[in-house]
């Protein structure tokens, strides 16, 4: 029958489009939220909209080249009935120190060694804080 197939093929499209709906339809979980909705609140050197990731790659790569812990340079928690780092407070003079620190690797960098790329055209840092460091707070000392 003509008609009953008809009903048929127009419930099979409406069923489609209400699971294509239900796809596309978006999910609102936290978990899918950009990192950009959490700011680093005290950023001066290093990017103001780096992701969470990212930034934590930076913090392991200069505690690993000066061989300390996340303590060297940033300062206890104000509050003390907590054991935290306040990351964002600049109490420690090594901080700033390290800031400058990243300001003059990146000048030797653009300076003398630009010439290095990526096959994007960015200059490859050939001059990092391990190059002196090598593990060591103090480089001038042996
Ligand atoms: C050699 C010094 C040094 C060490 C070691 C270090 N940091 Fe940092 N950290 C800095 C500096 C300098 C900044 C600020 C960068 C800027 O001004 O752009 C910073 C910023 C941060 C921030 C952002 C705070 C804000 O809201 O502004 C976090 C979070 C952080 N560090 C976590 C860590 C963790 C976790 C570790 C250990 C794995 C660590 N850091 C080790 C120097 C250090
Ligand atoms: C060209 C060599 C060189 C590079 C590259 C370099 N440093 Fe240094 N850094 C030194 C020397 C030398 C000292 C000691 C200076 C002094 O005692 O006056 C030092 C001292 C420091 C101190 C102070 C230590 C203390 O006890 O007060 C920090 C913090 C630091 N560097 C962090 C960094 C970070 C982070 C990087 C990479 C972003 C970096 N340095 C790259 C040579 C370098």
């Amino acid at each position: 029958m003509l008609h009953g197939k008809k009903i048929a093929v127009a419930l099979t499209l409406s069923a489609l489009m209400i699971i294509g709906m239900a796809a596309t339809r978006p999910s609102g979980s936290p978990a899918e939220k950009p990192l950009a909705d959490k700011p680093h609140k005290n950023l001066k050197v290093l990017p103001k909209n780096i992701s969470h990731e990212d930034l934590d790659k930076v913090m392991d790569n200069w505690k690993a080249a000066l061989g300390v812990k996340c303590n060297f340079c940033h300062a206890p928690s104000q509050d003390s009935t907590s054991h935290r780092l306040d990351f964002a407070s600049d109490a420690k003079p090594e901080k700033d120190v390290a800031r400058h620190m990243f300001k003059m690797t990146g000048k030797i960098n653009k300076k003398y060694f630009n010439f290095d790329k990526d096959d994007k055209g960015n200059a490859v840092p050939t001059v990092t804080c391990m190059t002196c460091h090598r593990g060591n707070p103090h480089p001038e000392e042996k």
